[in-house]
């Protein structure tokens, strides 16, 4: 404290999440249009060593968790060995890792090895033929990325669904009992209006989490509980199975008070806020040489510009960046 990152409504800055890529290997119709192609060149990605001295600065600023997002970051090259890095640098106690899980079978071992120790796992329907419907992917590939990463120890895991009305909302039930079965912790997501995607799903598929909530109120004794690394879910544990479920309510009960982060895309620009433009562009600057203490000084003053929160229900503008830009939730 003190010396940490304060924003201008006294929020304290301690999580940075860090997109690598923006590209993905699986099409979740909300997040990206099928055929989109207008990713940034790999020329403007930040390279390993340009992440690692803009996470150094942050560290040195009391930012002490990490968060490695896409896109769908195992698409990079060499994802383990920044993550080694990364973990390696002073000040970071925590680094975890979000992903769709489509690569997870050759990956869960080296990702263990370089010290990720949290996973959060996409995972919106059970059902093959729906699952290849929502993501264009096939879900046996994503199981067995889910299998290896229970086998490789990881603990816990996050099982990310987000639930739409009319298209996965009627599997919610089996998702908590898949859950059980295989002990990961699950929280649910609304969906949230981003890209071009976005007005869709706000129209047609945006269901409320108090509706869900309720609904799982009548099978199970929810009883309201807490998570290590809070975060803006709100969590109930299932009776006494110790099965902890999240709600994640961006929309129906905004959680922007709290909020603790900030996030780096991966062509090294500062976004202050996931639902507004606020940014600032740190590329040019690590190019042109800038020295730590001024890189330092410039992530400072970029606080000053995180709003106080996001305006996905005014929504007369629009957030043109697409999820897999800046890196979900
Ligand atoms: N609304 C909510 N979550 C989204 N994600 C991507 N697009 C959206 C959206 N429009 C999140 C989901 C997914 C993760 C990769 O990004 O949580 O699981
Ligand atoms: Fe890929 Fe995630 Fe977007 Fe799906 S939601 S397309 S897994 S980045």
């Amino acid at each position: 404290m003190g010396n940490g990152l304060i924003d201008p409504f006294g929020r304290e800055i301690s999580y940075l999440r860090v997109s690598v890529t923006d590209r993905c290997d699986l099409r979740c119709f909300y997040c990206m249009p099928e055929h989109f192609n207008d990713y940034t060149v790999p020329d403007h990605w930040l390279s390993f060593d340009e992440i690692e001295r803009v996470t150094a600065a942050f560290a040195a600023l009391g930012v002490s968790r990490l968060r490695l997002t896409g896109g769908e970051p195992l698409v990079r090259k060499g994802l383990p060995e920044l993550a080694t890095r990364l973990a390696a640098l002073p000040g970071i106690t925590d680094l975890s890792l979000s992903t769709n899980a489509n690569r997870l079978a050759q990956e869960a071992v080296a990702l263990k090895q370089a010290s990720v120790s949290r996973l959060n796992i996409s995972l919106d329907s059970l059902q093959p033929k729906r699952f290849q419907l929502i993501t264009k992917g096939k879900l046996d590939k994503v199981m067995a990325g889910l299998m290896a990463a229970k086998a490789a120890g990881f603990a816990p895991i996050k099982i990310n669904m987000v639930v739409m009305k009319g298209i996965n909302d009627d599997e919610v039930l089996d998702m908590v009992e898949f859950c059980l079965e295989h002990r990961f912790t699950l929280r649910f997501i609304e969906t949230m209006p981003m890209g071009e995607t976005g007005r869709n799903a706000r129209d047609s598929y945006y269901l409320s989490l108090q509706t869900v909530k309720a609904r799982l109120a009548e099978h199970y004794n929810l009883l309201p509980s807490i998570m290590e690394g809070g975060g803006p879910a709100q969590y109930y544990t299932i009776g006494a199975t110790g099965l902890k479920i999240g709600f994640i309510t961006p929309i129906s009960q905004h959680f922007c008070a709290t909020c603790n982060r900030v996030r780096l895309g991966v062509g090294g620009t500062l976004y202050l806020c996931l639902g507004q433009e606020h940014s600032v562009a740190l590329c040019p600057l690590l190019r042109a040489g800038i020295s730590d203490v001024a890189l330092q000084s410039v992530i400072r003053k970029a606080l000053w510009l995180k709003p106080l929160e996001h305006t996905f229900n005014q929504m007369q503008t629009q957030v043109l960046r697409f999820m897999s830009m800046t890196g979900g939730k």
